[in-house]
């Protein structure tokens, strides 16, 4: 049995230990059944670090995640942090092992499984298939540019600001992503920003164009204005393969897609780094919703965004792209099966806990390899 792939798991705040729970569960039956074991460390983030040791990020977890080959983060934040200082909430900790780890590519594949085509709120025939892959820029931006604050002005009025700011390196490396994954799939890549307005929105529709021209002629490239590329992605979703935007029209459009796939509880999501010599990616998986802290600790959340994250981190880390696929069909199977949780519950269907998806995921590897 080879051990040489170490994991780090910071489940984090609300569903978040409940979900990877069921992570733990598969990667324990990829160790009985697929000779295939996993080094796996634990550590905290977020409020849940905040509560045991004053800030959301220690040292020695940041350590701990430059190390390893592939970090599993569950959920961060929730109300019982809504007064600490922006330093110090759960959410900074996310933030600070995305910039300090340098995983500037954030994959966000919305999918809609058949089974749930019609738990979308748009016309089944809308989503059915849909297949997108948003590639969020995810160290840069507005979320990390300087000068940022609230001062207090000379007359007592206050003043906030953030600042946006993109080099072109910066633009470029995601874009490369962006165009290396559309030629695996659709081949067709929308670039989106607000270049009629921002400056930041112009040099990024002009370093997407010169590396298109350079490198990736045989790609389809769009140029698409945010705006409309919301109204796009609800008007016919299907017109888009894969779509390469900045941090924060990343956030947006990337949770509008998940929607479309009728449950933010189904999506995975990877953030990658850059190559270093040996050409390992450093590399973080969570799922893209948060940490549900209203049914936290009953026991009801969704695992299978989490699962299938773990199943990014197989393809993408560990190039285990067989069982990957593998997880993958589980999880369409288990809803085929009729089985939900609630979250993506609908009539006629059984309602099953947490831990009975993932055992339902289990035994449906089970089948499949059996
Ligand atoms: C996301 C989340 C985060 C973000 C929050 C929790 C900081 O919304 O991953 O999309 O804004 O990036
Ligand atoms: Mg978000």
């Amino acid at each position: 049995m080879s051990v040489n792939k170490k994991l780090l798991i910071l489940a984090g705040d609300g569903i978040g230990p409940e979900v990877m729970g069921e992570v733990r569960r598969v990667i324990g039956w990829m160790a009985a059944k697929r000779s295939v074991s996993f080094d796996v460390d634990e550590g905290l983030v977020g409020g849940a670090a905040y509560d045991a040791h004053g800030t959301a990020l220690s040292d020695e977890t940041l350590a701990d995640a430059m190390a390893v080959d592939a970090v599993l983060l569950g959920a961060v934040g929730g109300p019982k942090w809504d007064n600490v200082a922006r330093e110090h909430r759960p959410e900074a900790g996310l933030l600070g092992l995305r910039k300090e780890m340098d995983l500037y590519a954030n994959l966000r594949p919305a999918l809609v499984f058949d089974a749930l085509a019609e738990a979308s709120s748009l016309k089944t025939e809308l989503v059915r298939g849909l297949d997108i892959l948003i590639v969020r820029e995810l160290t840069g931006g507005v979320y990390f540019g300087e000068p940022r604050g609230i001062e207090t002005l000379a007359d007592g009025t206050k003043r906030g600001i953030d600042t946006q700011v993109y080099t072109s390196p910066e633009i470029e490396r995601v874009a490369r992503v962006a165009f290396e994954l559309a030629r695996k799939r659709g081949n067709k890549v929308h670039s989106v920003e607000k270049a009629n307005v921002m400056e930041t929105g112009v040099l990024w529709r002009e370093v997407v164009g010169k590396l298109h021209a350079a490198d990736y002629a045989d790609v389809t490239l769009e140029n698409m204005y945010a705006d409309n590329c919301a109204m796009q992605l609800v008007r016919n979703p299907k017109q888009f393969d894969v779509m390469v935007t900045d941090n924060l029209f990343g956030d947006i459009l990337s949770d509008c897609a998940a929607m479309l796939t009728g449950s933010l509880g189904m999506l995975p999501s990877a953030s990658l780094g850059g190559e270093d010599e040996s050409g390992r990616r450093k590399a973080l998986y969570e799922p893209v919703h948060g940490s549900a802290p209203d049914i936290a600790g009953e026991g009801s959340a969704n695992p299978l965004a989490c699962i299938l994250s773990f199943a990014m981190c197989l393809r993408y880390s560990f190039d285990m792209g067989e069982d990957a696929d593998l997880i993958e069909t589980a999880v369409q199977n288990v809803l085929a099966g009729g089985l939900r949780t609630g979250d993506i519950m609908q009539d006629g269907k059984a309602r099953v806990s947490t831990t009975g998806m993932g055992e339902a995921i289990t035994m449906e590897l089970d089948k499949l390899t059996g």
